[in-house]
């Protein structure tokens, strides 16, 4: 089993990735690790509790971390996802709690007990407690195995700003320290999940699962591609943060390639931009596997068959 940790700010996408995680006989998730980005704080970890709860899997572990950027202020994202950051489905109160532990300490403490090169980092929200974590423990840099992350874009440009993509914008400072740290990266950004499409088709799939994991996804799913169908008209919004997990499930379903990728931190107008060097113009040290093409098709269909597992 694939020892993970997932570092999110739920966020319906989020909660779909969690959702496949959980799914998977694959994966061993180590914990769900919080921070503040699509709504504050209190309402991402609310939501990743509420998540746990619907896979019926109250035995995951959630830390709660970060409640704001490491130098910015916080920008949240209540037009896309709701007030609630999980608005569509009704799902009850938690009855769950979230442990003690603060966020980045885990992620040392796990990194530091588990055996060297056996533990992924998920990022699925703004680099924030990534960013804590390795500023203050460096030692857990060679310790991890991958960092697998959403987030970025380049050639699709951004969606907060016309070039900054949502979690690398509101903690750039964060994702420069990720990105410059050192371990194997792996980044998922908008050029490859604006093409994961949630079409009406793709949504009745999992509404017609008939279990409660199915519908509740259905339901998230219609209320978040509402942004993209009413602003750009496609049919579906894109499904970002599935990507991640997926590719720990299935690699051969995106392409990408082995670049140098720099995180821009001090100009007010390309704020958070990734610069990804795809064409190798540059002589910056290769850092990251970028992400551009998705089986969609292929994607969606092991979403569908893994949700079929969940209640
Ligand atoms: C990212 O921003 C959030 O709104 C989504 O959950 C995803 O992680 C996409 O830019
Ligand atoms: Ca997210």
């Amino acid at each position: 089993k694939r020892k993970i940790i997932i570092d999110t700010d739920p966020g319906q996408d989020d909660a779909v990735a969690i959702l496949l995680a959980l799914a998977s006989p694959e994966l061993d998730v180590l914990g769900l690790t919080v921070v503040a980005g699509n709504v504050p704080l209190h309402l991402t970890e609310k939501n990743a509790l509420k998540i746990c709860e619907l896979a019926g899997r109250e035995d995951t572990k959630v830390y709660a971390g970060a409640v704001r950027p490491l130098i910015r202020h916080l920008v949240t994202a209540e037009h896309v996802h709701g007030k609630t950051g999980l608005n569509g489905p009704e799902l009850p109160e938690p009855r769950m709690r979230s442990q003690p532990q603060h966020a980045a300490d885990f992620i040392i403490e796990t990194l530091m007990r588990e055996e060297p090169g056996t533990v992924t980092l998920c990022a699925l929200g703004p680099l924030t407690n990534l960013g804590l974590a390795i500023a203050r423990e460096p030692r857990i840099v060679p310790r991890i195995k991958e960092i697998v992350l959403m987030g970025g874009g380049f050639f699709e440009g951004g969606n907060v700003t016309p070039t900054g993509e949502f979690n690398i914008y509101v903690d750039p400072h964060a994702a420069d320290l990720v990105l410059k740290c050192g371990a194997p990266i792996v980044m998922m950004p908008l050029d490859v999940t604006h093409k994961a499409l949630t079409t009406s088709k793709r949504i009745a799939a999992f509404r017609n699962l008939g279990n409660r994991c199915g519908i509740a996804t259905a339901e998230m799913l219609e209320f978040f591609e509402r942004f993209d169908e009413e602003k750009y008209g496609t049919d579906g919004g894109p499904l970002h943060d599935p990507c991640v997990i997926a590719y720990l499930l299935k690699p051969e379903l995106f392409k990408g390639r082995f670049i140098n990728v720099a995180v821009e931190t001090s100009s007010e107008l390309t704020m958070g931009m990734t610069v990804a060097d795809w064409w190798g113009v540059t002589d910056g040290e290769k850092n990251v596997t970028y992400m551009r093409e998705v089986d969609h098709d292929g994607f969606f269909a092991l979403l569908t068959e893994r949700f079929a597992r969940l209640p």
